[in-house]
């Protein structure tokens, strides 16, 4: 939610934030901006809409000056309009500040703020931050501006309740940039000359791969040549310098029109990443070193919680039916935002594992610091190397997708199911899973990537049936045991990119209040693969098509039945049930996709939404 980067170096600064901001977009899409000190003061050009608007803007009218701050906006607190954009100014106009986060207590603060003469020009929460900073600035006489500003920014903070990632700049203290963390991520990129403040080292790849993940309650100050790291009372912080895993051509869409879509064809790729190195032969098992857990520690493990927030979430579900049905360990799965704020009674020998594609997500991890706080060692399962989750949590494994920036999760949600595979066969092989069971499991997950490339191949059939359905006025998805939180994912693709409505179901559930909806112009997706449950699902598409609705299946490869039943198939190939959803999933990331783009929405950056979702 928000995308920021600042900018103090050399160079001209504009050009910079502006490619920044590109890789930031992601992150929110309703507004962006920018504020450039030009060496006798400071120019700002902000707007509503994409980022083209304000390119075009500071094309028509460009501002020079090697030190700036940016941003780029999804709306909390006032609609997308060009004043609600940021950067903020103070009263005096000669501070601009950058926010990502929620400013609670801001109407107190406003009240104060205004009963003493000041004049606000936004709606934000935003807009109080940098009044108050710039308020206590002008009331400091000591010490130089830089040092004053510093100072200002860290009594400021202190009056503050909520979450935020900041960058400040003043026209006093011309080149030379303040920022500050508390529950939204912050990073630092060091380069030769210049230095950066970005909410994600995709916006400064192309500078630089030495970051400096900030922790909440850290304050930086910067010049080109040097920066500082303090806590926000002052106080010293140990920090380490990470080098970049990721390339800036993986930031890049390439030949694909959409990232989604080359997050899709890179699937391959990422479940095989997600399971490289983490079979072994041997003990017909898996290996996960990052858990920092003992086999002692794993046998004691006797319920598992789950926790995740949309996608991830869905992948926790097939999680469930995985260490279910293979450890026989008793699992459920929580919604992060829910789990956070009830009293969900556990024990020491429960195992907490908050599953998520950015690491930075509000609610899961809030709920991991919740499980900590009640002494639970809580686990990650997160894609995003330094980030929040990650670095917090007690241990876990990285899914090693490679960034995933559409806004519609893929490759992450294939590649948490095939983790929790690997941690389901872990803990199944130290109770009742069979070395032999165990071996095949370990082989159908070897077998994954060239299957995947096989449903990949049906990607313009898959597109010649989304066109046949493109005046839907909604879809059903329904799916039975693995592939029941299949179908929840399937259902949450194809809404969130087409805006038609849709829901997943157990397909069983039908008959129970769904089927009433049922009509010739509300097709059913059955996620019917040849397994345990295939003939109960092929009554309820027979249900479905006695009463005139059309349906989509997804079946295995060979299966004549469902193919005679169903209007229109997709194939998949023979897969061990356990790992279906892996497979099933990727022909209904396809369908959204291609009924997305035939309806002329916005893909990858899905109105309303963000990829990072990083306020409650
Ligand atoms: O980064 P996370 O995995 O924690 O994100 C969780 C959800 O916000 C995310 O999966 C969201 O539901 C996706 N847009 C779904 O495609």
């Amino acid at each position: 939610m928000c995308g920021i980067i600042g900018y103090v170096g050399k160079d001209s600064a504009a050009p910079i934030l502006l490619d920044g901001l590109r890789r930031l977009e992601y992150r929110g899409y309703d507004s962006s901006g920018l504020a450039i000190l030009n060496g006798s003061g400071m120019e700002v050009r902000k707007c509503s809409g994409r980022l083209q608007n304000l390119r075009t803007l500071v094309a028509g009218s460009p501002i020079k000056g090697s030190c700036g701050i940016s941003h780029t906006r999804w709306a909390t607190h006032g609609p997308p309009t060009d004043e609600n954009a940021h950067p903020h100014l103070d009263n005096t106009g000669k501070l601009a500040l950058v926010h990502n986060g929620v400013i609670e207590n801001h109407q107190s603060l406003r009240n104060g703020l205004e009963k003493n003469g000041h004049t606000f020009r936004s709606q934000t929460d935003s807009e109080v931050l940098a009044h108050l900073i710039g308020d206590i600035f002008d009331k400091q006489t000591e010490g130089t501006a830089e040092m004053r500003l510093v100072d200002a920014v860290r009594k400021a903070l202190r009056k503050v309740t909520g979450t935020y990632g900041i960058v400040v700049v003043h026209e006093d203290a011309p080149d030379f940039l303040v920022g500050a963390r508390l529950g939204s991520p912050l990073v630092v990129g060091l380069g030769k000359g210049e230095n950066f403040l970005a909410s994600d080292v995709a916006a400064v790849i192309s500078h630089t791969s030495d970051a400096i993940y900030l922790n909440d309650h850290d304050l930086v100050y910067m010049t080109g040549e040097d920066f500082k790291i303090e806590s926000l009372d002052g106080g010293s912080v140990s920090f380490e310098v990470s080098r970049v895993e990721f390339t800036e051509e993986q930031v890049e869409m390439g030949d694909f029109p959409h990232y989604m879509l080359k997050e899709i064809f890179e699937q391959p790729d990422s479940i095989l990443n997600a399971f490289r190195g983490r079979l072994s032969d041997e003990e017909a098992s898996a290996k996960l070193g990052g858990l920092n857990l003992t086999p002692q520690q794993l046998r004691e493990v006797d319920r598992i919680v789950l926790v995740g927030c949309g996608t991830a979430s869905h992948a926790a579900m097939v999680g469930e039916y995985l260490i279910e049905s293979l450890a026989r360990i008793p699992t459920e799965v929580e919604i992060a935002s829910e789990f956070r704020y009830r009293n969900l009674p556990l024990d020491k020998s429960t195992l907490i594992f908050v599953i998520s594609q950015s690491g930075e997500t509000i609610d899961t991890l809030a709920a991991m610091r919740e499980g900590q706080r009640k002494g639970h060692r809580v686990l990650g399962i997160v894609n995003t190397v330094g980030s929040t989750i990650a670095r917090e949590s007690d241990g876990g494994c990285y899914l090693h997708s490679g960034p995933e920036i559409g806004v519609a999760a893929t490759k992450s949600f294939t590649s948490q199911v095939t983790v929790l595979a690997l941690l389901a066969i872990l803990l199944g092989r130290m109770r009742h899973l069979s070395m032999a069971a165990g071996k095949q499991i370990l082989q159908e997950i070897r077998e994954l990537p060239d299957k995947v490339k096989t449903i990949l191949e049906q990607s313009d059939r898959i597109r010649d049936i989304a066109l046949k359905y493109l005046d839907a006025e909604g879809m059903l998805f329904l799916g039975r045991q693995f592939n029941f939180p299949t179908a929840l994912e399937g259902a949450l693709k194809m809404k969130e990119i087409s805006y038609i409505f849709a829901s997943g179901h157990p397909s069983a559930e039908l008959k129970h209040g769904i089927i009433a909806l049922v009509s010739e112009d509300l097709p059913s997706v059955f996620i019917a693969p040849s397994d345990s449950v295939l003939e109960k699902n092929i009554s309820n598409i027979e249900e479905v098509k006695a009463r005139k609705g059309p349906v989509i299946a997804i079946t295995t490869e060979g299966n004549e039945e469902v193919a005679r039943i169903a209007d229109d198939v997709i194939y998949i190939p023979p897969v061990v049930e356990c790992l279906s959803p892996i497979l099933a999933s990727i022909p209904l990331q396809l369908l959204a996709y291609h009924f997305s783009v035939a309806k002329g929405c916005d893909v990858d950056k899905p109105r309303n939404l963000a990829k990072s979702v990083t306020v409650e």
